[in-house]
């Protein structure tokens, strides 16, 4: 298990930068995109969530490192927004009984396999009829070419693992491809990336036999 808590002491610059991810910045600038409340996990020293909140989400951010939520809490005062920050381990929390949000981030969390595919499978279940998840890692990469990011395979956003997670919502679309970044001091060079964004459907199904009637 990395040392968070370490990796963030050493720096008092944000880690993958002031900007928010590209991606969660394209997702917000959709159309079809609305949502009034967040779900930021593994927000880290919080670039995501602090820029959520600058447009007007209610966001609630969780990390399992109490030096980045203690770093992002002010970052989130330098810039006049508030953000329910909580540290805690995504392999464990659970929100209070009946708590939903409009969307859910998943950007870059770096854990193992089985808890990175937990969070995803609980964020989906969070999510309010239309609502969206999205989620941006560095991915599994057979090209021989090098990319940024972790060396261990468990580390890495493997598609059809996450796909499955995230179970009955809708697929917009699952892309891995190359990108170039430049975010902070960590994220600065070639990498190659999952981006999954997927929808909660907006009409919440039920069984025909709750209308008295027989399904056909
Ligand atoms: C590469 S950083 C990305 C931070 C942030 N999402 C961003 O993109 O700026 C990975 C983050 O995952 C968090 N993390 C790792 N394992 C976690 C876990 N089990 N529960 C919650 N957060 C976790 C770390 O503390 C760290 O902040």
């Amino acid at each position: 298990m990395a040392n968070w808590d370490k990796r963030y002491a050493e720096t008092t610059d944000r880690l993958f930068g002031e900007k928010p991810n590209e991606y969660v910045r394209q997702v917000l600038a959709r159309s079809d995109f609305s949502a009034k409340t967040a779900l930021c996990i593994a927000d880290g020293d919080g670039r995501n969530g602090t820029w959520l909140a600058k447009q007007g989400l209610k966001v609630t951010a969780i990390d399992i490192s109490a030096v980045a939520t203690e770093q992002a809490l002010a970052h989130d005062k330098a810039r006049g927004v508030t953000v329910e920050r909580i540290v805690a381990d995504i392999a464990e929390w659970v929100p209070e009984p009946g708590r939903t949000w409009d969307c859910a981030f998943m950007i870059y969390l770096q854990c193992e396999a089985d808890v990175r595919n937990r969070a995803a499978t609980l964020a989906s279940a969070l999510l309010n009829p239309g609502g969206w998840f999205i989620a941006e890692g560095f991915a599994p990469n057979d090209s021989g070419r090098g990319s940024l990011g972790p060396g261990m395979p468990d580390l890495l956003y493997e598609r059809d693992q996450l796909l499955d997670a995230v179970g009955d919502l809708q697929v917009i679309e699952a892309l891995n491809g190359w990108i170039q970044l430049d975010e902070g001091t960590k994220h600065q060079g070639t990498g190659w990336i999952l981006r999954l964004l997927a929808r909660r459907s907006k009409v919440a199904v039920r069984e025909a036999s709750q209308f008295g009637s027989k399904a056909i």
